[in-house]
């Protein structure tokens, strides 16, 4: 399996939201994939085997230190070969390159007592 794993590659809209469907088992919307992640994304990471679009994954950010995985995804027809691992590889390559600072430990206390947030599971990786 040759699958090209690329930060920032080119996308379009009817590929993301072709992939984004089956990946999260709803219609085909017809979302604007392109203006979103130019606008609010650190980055995302592409791939594709022989020119079809089997994964993604996106990195959005608050335009400063902290940035955060979304919509990591991969084609039914290339699971549990390495490519969801391999995307977020990258991810984390292309925001180290771009923002390299680690992200902090979030309050706890703060979030879940003080403003009722209910707890989901999510992972930190620190860039340094
Ligand atoms: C999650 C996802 C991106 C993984 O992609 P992938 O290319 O199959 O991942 P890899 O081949 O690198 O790793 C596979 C391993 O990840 C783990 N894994 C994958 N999906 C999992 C799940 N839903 N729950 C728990 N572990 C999971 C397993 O250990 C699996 O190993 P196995 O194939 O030996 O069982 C893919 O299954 C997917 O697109 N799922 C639907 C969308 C989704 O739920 N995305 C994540 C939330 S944003």
């Amino acid at each position: 399996l040759t699958v090209a794993v690329v930060w920032r590659g080119r996308v379009t809209n009817a590929e993301l939201n072709a992939l984004h469907a089956e990946g999260f088992d709803h219609s085909i919307r017809d979302d604007d994939w392109e203006g979103e992640l130019a606008r609010y994304s650190l980055g995302w990471v592409v791939a594709r085997n022989q020119g079809l679009l089997v994964g993604f994954v996106n990195v959005a950010w608050d335009g400063g230190v902290h940035a955060f995985l979304l919509d990591t995804v991969v084609a039914v027809s290339h699971r549990g070969r390495g490519v969801g691992r391999a995307l977020v590889q990258a991810a984390c390559r292309g925001g180290l390159r771009v923002a390299p600072r680690g992200l902090g430990e979030p309050p706890d206390g703060f979030y879940l007592k003080t403003c009722g947030f209910t707890p989901t599971p999510a992972g930190l990786y620190a860039l340094r």
